[in-house]
């Protein structure tokens, strides 16, 4: 997709969506498996209570890279992301890195937020004295190799059920969830702050700095989906305006709940002793709170299922934009003849997210989808520096303030976030890369239906600035 062409896609949308509607669809993609399940595991392995100053590092590294994906989402308004920005302004191959990576940000991110899912299902099943065997609830761990997360594998086969018959979640329904996660969050801070003991906080920074960095590479998790608002680009009355005030608005109102959320979770429960699997439920039952717990898991059980829907959704439509440009076999972008939906990439991602979501534990696959996340904001910071300088005079509805400072900001927190992830995360990654560097150099290349052209518009661009 170039840059001329992309831009001319817009206009065929109706433009009805303001801030406030923004700032709820942000809200509403964010919040999910990072704040109900991840808090706790950064809390209780690396950063103790001082998980609330993880949620401000990695809330700052996204806001700097927010305001960069802003100037690019009211410049380029088209659906796809990242991949159509990297890919308008830096060429194809650098377009299929960023569309391949984006991958992991959006179907191993769901196999995380599934898992999560499941937890709290776990919880309202056990509230209503079903018991399901730990070989049916646990990812294979620890020598105990003949198990399966089954709930999370049978969520994601499900909605992606949905996804193959196309049906579209409204703006009403997503507005419907995003109230009742929100309440359930709520609940968690204005019934478990009269539970909390102070005593609980001390010592704050148990691991030191690097044990805070280390939490907040974890919690970043909680932060992914924002750029979500920006996919909703076309349909925005005042981009300039609606855009940025949408996505650090609600980035700004996530930040601050979890901040309360975890302040609150490590007041009421020892970090030592936080439950791993539903930690925010777990705390009210420890407290005698069945009920509170109940609500808690409720909410969070539909909030996650928004989540997971908006991810496989976005999965699916990222590879089918990448196999309309024909960087991937043109099935992907195959329409089914009755439900009109990409039928192809939405079984596969459902069968593989699923299958990755019963096997291994939340944190490796989250730790995972952050990685190819925040190297996706990289490219994104770098990519705006870049186009400041080839491309000046292009119209900018929305202009990143204080450039260069933001995007080199962005570069070096998220750049920061990466090097705080364990080896066995960057090792994935690269093999993951390099799996797709195969399949570009043997596929794609060859059949790119823009290639020659995007080089000409590059070529000129280049001689503009
Ligand atoms: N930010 C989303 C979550 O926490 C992906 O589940």
């Amino acid at each position: 997709m170039l840059l001329d062409e992309a831009a001319s896609h817009a206009g065929g949308l109706k433009r009805v969506l303001r801030a406030f509607d923004l700032t709820l669809l942000g809200v509403g993609a964010i919040v999910g498996a990072g704040i109900f399940v991840l808090t706790g595991v950064a809390a209780a392995k690396y950063a103790g209570p001082a998980v609330t100053l993880s949620f401000v590092v990695a809330g700052f590294a996204c806001a700097m890279a927010a305001l960069c994906y802003a100037e690019f989402a009211a410049m380029i308004p088209i659906a796809g992301s990242a991949y159509s920005y990297s890919y308008a302004t830096m060429g194809e191959l650098v377009g299929w890195i960023i569309g391949w990576d984006l991958v992991l940000e959006y179907a191993v991110g769901a196999a995380a937020v599934a898992v999560g899912w499941s937890g709290y299902l776990t919880v309202i099943l056990n509230g209503m004295g079903i018991h399901l065997p730990d070989a049916l609830t646990h990812a294979p761990e620890h020598g105990a190799l003949m198990r399966m997360d089954l709930p999370a594998l049978l969520i994601v086969l499900l909605i992606s059920a949905v996804l193959y018959v196309g049906i579209s979640e409204s703006a009403r329904v997503n507005s419907v969830i995003v109230m009742v996660k929100l309440f359930a969050i709520a609940g968690v801070i204005l019934v478990g702050v009269f539970y909390v003991r102070p005593a609980n906080w001390s010592p704050f920074v148990p691991y030191g700095w690097s044990g805070v960095m280390r939490g907040a590479a974890v919690i970043f998790f909680a932060y992914i989906g924002f750029d979500a608002v920006s996919t909703a680009a076309e349909e925005v009355v005042d981009p300039n305006r609606d855009l940025p005030i949408g996505i650090l608005a609600s980035l700004f109102i996530c930040t601050t709940l979890y901040i309360a959320v975890a302040a609150v979770l490590t007041g009421m429960v020892p970090a030592l002793h936080i439950d791993l699997k539903a930690p925010l439920a777990s705390a009210f039952v420890l407290r005698g709170l069945n009920a509170v717990a109940g609500i808690v898991s409720l909410g969070a059980v539909a909030g996650l299922t928004s989540v997971l829907l908006v991810l496989l959704l976005g999965q699916s439509r990222i590879f089918f934009a990448i196999s309309r440009d024909g960087l991937l076999p043109p099935i992907f972008s195959r329409i089914h003849p009755r439900y009109r939906t990409p039928y192809w990439p939405t079984t596969l991602t459902g069968v593989v997210v699923g299958v990755t979501a019963a096997l291994l534990p939340i944190q490796e696959i989250a730790e995972l989808a952050n990685i190819g996340t925040l190297f996706a904001f990289v490219l994104v910071c770098l990519g705006l520096w870049i186009l400041r300088h080839v491309d000046p005079a292009r119209p900018r509805p929305f202009r990143t303030p204080m450039v260069p400072a933001v995007p080199i900001l962005g570069m070096i927190s998220c750049g920061f976030l990466v090097l705080s992830l364990p080896l066995v995360t960057w090792i994935r990654f690269f093999v993951w890369m390099a799996i797709g560097m195969v399949i570009y150099f043997a596929y794609g290349r060859h059949h790119s239906h823009v290639e020659a052209a995007a080089r000409a518009e590059l070529r000129s661009a280049a001689s503009r600035g």
